[in-house]
């Protein structure tokens, strides 16, 4: 029951391995950038400038601060070179200035952004080649740097699809349908209480917060095997859902008061059927996809109408990662193998979830489902650091966030890369956010 062959403070010290290590972070910082492009060149210059809503920044702040922040860490970090454009750095610092204030600076016009972020990636492509991975040196140990940088992009590449779901105006992205599918599984399977190995100290570019391993005993649970669908949501929509206090938690209900709210994000009644906007589209909601765009004080309440509950933290991780015949955790639900297009829809290769029931290669030993990928799912949990938590390499990524304000989501979404989306990974958010890309699964006591 042990996900760590390598200790914490030691590194590969293998040349093969580093040279390995190396080659990944050079294709995971090329896919993030691919991805960067795409999303800020399918808008005009106008349109990447402007603010699309308040939650978010204008896409143009997302690219410059992307460079920044590889600037940053990659640049001044690892390599101990000075600052670029000193006068910028305050800009781009998110916590300087909240997003709905980001309009009103003076930020990098996108040709700027543009020149700005290429200029930082050529030198930090650079700083890559010149750069020894192994040794003691914490940032650049087995290429953490450039890992984290890799994920921060491709992190902020969710956030500027989200902005692309929230802008108005025709569609600019399209993308193939996910796998449909579908096999038969139970409605739910019982995961064995007993103890299992939470968080890593191995994987080498796993972020501060899913550290150290320990050991968390997990009493039986029952859980789902897939995500809640639209089709299950709409039967709690209909059985008066948003109508009934007693489902809803009390800041819950006064945000479905004040909000005057009666479903899903981007959901709307027509005549006799559910409709929803996707990327710039409007189409049926269909019944068997998670349900997505979904605040935590919806998930919990649909679950308190279901009879059932959110899972804690800790039993997603158990389901996903807990292997009954070895004891082992894995890395993933199917294995330790890295995700691909059969096991997960992620990597924004689909705009949207697969049906309830795809991706048989993805389920964990248990035959649990859609664990990784589809939607984030909301657990019960507040988003708090595990025992022996020490921040790394910086105070604002993790450590600010922690306690009851924000909830923590797993899983990832098809809108995550495999880069930034592990079975150990940890998301979180305000429980009033349903502009992300979130969904949830029950579970119950046995
Ligand atoms: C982990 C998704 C909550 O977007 O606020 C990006 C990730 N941190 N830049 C966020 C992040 C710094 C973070 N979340
Ligand atoms: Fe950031």
């Amino acid at each position: 029951m042990t996900d760590s062959p390598t200790p914490a403070s030691s590194g590969p010290t293998d040349e093969a391995d580093t040279e390995a290590l190396r080659q990944r972070a050079l294709s995971a910082l090329l896919t993030a950038r691919e991805r960067t492009t795409l999303l800020t060149d399918s808008v005009d210059d106008h349109e990447l400038a402007t603010q699309h809503s308040p939650l978010m920044s204008p896409l143009v702040w997302d690219l410059a601060h992307i460079g920044n922040q590889e600037e940053l860490w990659l640049l001044r970090g690892v390599a101990g070179r000075e600052a670029m454009r000193p006068e910028i750095d305050g800009l781009y610092d998110a916590f300087e200035h909240p997003r709905a204030t980001r309009p009103s600076l003076p930020l990098l016009p996108p040709a700027e952004a543009r020149a700005y972020a290429a200029e930082v990636r050529g030198r930090a492509l650079d700083v890559l080649d010149g750069t020894a991975l192994h040794g003691d040196l914490p940032l650049v140990r087995a290429g953490f740097a450039f890992g984290m940088i890799a994920q921060h992009e491709q992190q902020h590449d969710e956030t500027m699809l989200i902005t692309h779901q929230l802008r108005s105006g025709p569609a600019v992205l399209t993308a193939p349908l996910p796998p449909a599918d579908a096999t038969e599984l139970a409605v739910e399977v019982l995961v064995p209480g007993g103890p299992f190995t939470m968080g890593t100290s191995a994987e080498p570019w796993a972020l501060d917060n899913e550290r150290p391993a320990h050991v968390r005993e997990v009493p039986s649970f029952l859980i789902d095997t897939t995500p809640v669908t639209c089709g299950a949501y709409q039967r709690f929509i209909e059985d008066g859902g948003y109508t009934e206090e007693r489902w809803w938690a009390p800041e819950g209900w006064a945000m479905v008061r004040e909000h005057e709210l009666t479903g899903p994000l981007f959901w709307h009644r027509d005549a006799d059927q559910w409709l929803r906007r996707r990327f710039g589209v409007t189409e049926p909601v269909p019944g068997n996809e998670p349900v997505l765009h979904v605040s935590w004080y919806e998930a919990d309440a649909y679950a308190r109408w279901a009879g059932r509950r959110l899972p804690s933290e800790a039993e997603w991780e158990k389901a996903a990662r807990h292997d009954p015949s070895s004891g082992r955790s894995l890395r993933y639900p199917w294995g330790d193998e890295d995700p691909t297009p059969e096991r997960a829809n992620l990597g924004q290769h689909h705009l949207r979830p697969a049906p309830a029931g795809a991706y048989a290669a993805g389920r964990s030993p248990l035959g649990v489902g859609q664990l990784i990928g589809d939607v984030w799912e909301w657990t019960s949990s507040d988003f708090l650091p595990y025992p022996g938590f020490s921040a790394f390499p910086y105070r604002e990524y993790s450590e600010v966030f922690f306690g009851p304000a924000h909830k923590v989501l797993r899983g990832g979404s098809f809108a995550v890369d495999p880069v930034a989306c592990r079975g150990t990974f940890r998301n979180w958010d305000l429980p009033v956010r349903r502009q992300i890309f979130s969904g949830f699964r029950t579970a119950r006591d046995i």
